[in-house]
């Protein structure tokens, strides 16, 4: 793998958990694996008290937590390189001390990571300005962006306004972590560089897609976040829709983040959400033990927010006319999975004498667990009489290569200090994904209907598969590797 060039990735927020349990396992993983390069700068900078010596030893727990095979030494040989500033995300005071810094450290190309709560992003922006830190002489000038980006879409094109202000389009990375997993980019490996696949990607052969996403755990002491957030601004605008955009885009002629991108925002614009009444909003109450989401830390006993919603999308062009794009997703339900299922048509006619039941074929993406893809088609069952079975060709990741994939977060700290821009979401891309979910989060608001309510620790609001039974079509059951 090419090293990244030598930089300083600056994290504001360091004092977090994204810092602890993802950026800092990722940084130390890319110094291990010997693709950062040797002079790196790693700079902390928060509110809190706290100085170099204490921020490594914060720094080094976490490791020790949550990298499998923490090795001592090559952890010091990248302590050493830890610093940190303490300021404010609205004073340009702690930002003109951070620059003073970079300076003294001799680094020119600099990475800006936002791992603050979304409140802080327009400040940091402004400090760096104010600072002089949203150009550098002699070398780069990149801010990193985490979700969310806004909580609709007249707030994330106002984020967009206030970020484009101060740094061009080409200096913004806005995140989201799901695309740089290994099967999010497979999919368009198995589009794009195979012959077999593509020209049956479309209406003609494809009945319909389901991409699903599970969490067994509940809002986790995060209830005033969910209670603004709720799933279809936490997981649908984001993560769903991108993986989505994957199956749904046209071929792009390059692999780059100007074509690819080009491609998924053609997709988004010629996409909709059907209305409420192919869609389902619901909420975990109490149930195996745990308790109910209105019981929970911060949120409104009698909060109608969705927790779980299943929702039906269109694509208006000649490809996909007429196939349904179905989403759910949930929290407290009972297994964590992440998939995305193509239903294929049944044969045009069947010559063999078998139950008009007989089912299609089904080819699944499977994101989490056992990350790999499935086909599950017809065959013949041994014997004279001619009886059809199901039968599956798997391909697990796990199996078949013997190096470990990489957490998502290394994928995209390496693409940030490379440049490559490719699994970052656009300004347009991500206002045309709002432009999606935003009318069903009206309507939903407007509605003052209550929640269909599910136990916690169960699949989900049996008026969800209500929903693809009236459309003849029923949920695949995630992760059971089939
Ligand atoms: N955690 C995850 O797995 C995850 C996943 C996806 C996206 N994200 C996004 O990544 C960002 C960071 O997540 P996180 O979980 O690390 O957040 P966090 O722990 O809540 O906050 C990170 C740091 O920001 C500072 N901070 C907290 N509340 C603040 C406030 N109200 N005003 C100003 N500063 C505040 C704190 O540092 P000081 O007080 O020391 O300054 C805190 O340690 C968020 O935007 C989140 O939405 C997180």
């Amino acid at each position: 793998m090419e090293q990244a060039p030598k930089s300083a990735f600056v994290i504001f927020g360091v004092t977090g958990d994204l810092t602890a349990r993802k950026l800092m396992p990722a940084l130390y993983q890319l110094h291990v694996e010997g693709v950062l390069h040797p002079e790196t700068s790693i700079v902390g900078y928060a509110r809190s008290q706290n100085d170099d010596t204490a921020l490594r030893e914060s720094m080094k727990k976490a490791l020790k937590t949550y990298v499998k095979g923490f090795n001592v030494k090559a952890w010091e040989s990248l302590a050493k390189r830890i610093t940190y500033i303490q300021g404010t995300y609205d004073d340009v005071k702690g930002f003109k001390e951070l620059a003073k810094h970079l300076e003294d450290l001799k680094q020119e190309n600099r990475i800006f990571y936002t791992s603050t709560p979304p409140a802080t992003y327009t400040g940091i922006v402004k400090g760096l300005a104010e600072a002089g830190l949203a150009r550098s002489e002699g070398g780069f000038s990149r801010v990193v962006i985490e979700k969310p980006f806004g909580i609709d879409l007249e707030t994330a094109k106002d984020l967009n306004i206030q970020v484009l202000e101060h740094f061009a389009e080409d200096q913004v990375y806005r995140i989201d972590h799901y695309l740089a997993k290994e099967t999010a980019q497979n999919l368009s490996a198995l589009r794009f560089a195979n012959t077999l696949f593509e020209p049956i990607w479309n209406n003609k052969y494809i009945d319909h897609v389901q991409v699903t996403m599970t969490e067994p755990m509940g809002v986790e002491g995060r209830g005033s976040f969910y209670e603004e957030a709720g799933v279809i601004r936490d997981v649908f605008q984001n993560h769903l829709l991108q993986l989505l955009a994957l199956v749904a885009m046209e071929p792009p002629s390059r692999y780059d983040a100007k074509s690819v991108r080009d491609e998924k925002v053609k997709v988004f614009s010629a996409m909709e959400c059907l209305d409420l009444n192919h869609a389902v909003m619901g909420q975990y109450v109490a149930g195996n033990g745990m308790k109910g989401y209105r019981d929970e830390e911060g949120v409104n006993p009698r909060s109608r927010q969705a927790t779980y919603a299943a929702a039906t999308f269109k694509i208006n062009n000649w490809r996909w006319a007429d196939v349904p794009f179905y989403m759910r997703s949930g929290k407290r339900l009972g297994d964590k999975a992440s998939e995305i299922v193509l239903r294929f048509k049944k044969p045009p006619h069947i010559p063999f004498d078998v139950p008009n039941s007989m089912i299609s074929d089904r080819l699944v993406f499977r994101l989490v667990p056992n990350e790999g893809i499935s086909f599950r088609f017809n065959a013949k069952e041994p014997g004279q009489h001619f009886k059809m079975d199901r039968v599956s060709m798997n391909f697990y990741y796990d199996k078949e290569f013997d190096r470990p994939a990489p957490d998502a977060y290394e994928t995209l700290i390496l693409d940030v200090m490379q440049g490559d821009a490719t699994l970052f979401m656009r300004a347009d891309e991500v206002e045309a994904q709002w432009r999606i979910v935003d009318p069903l989060l009206e309507q939903w608001e407007k509605s003052k209907k209550d929640p269909a309510f599910y136990s916690a620790g169960t699949p989900g609001p049996s008026q969800a598969d209500e929903m693809l039974e009236r459309a003849g079509r029923y949920w695949h059951k995630p992760g059971n590797g089939k």
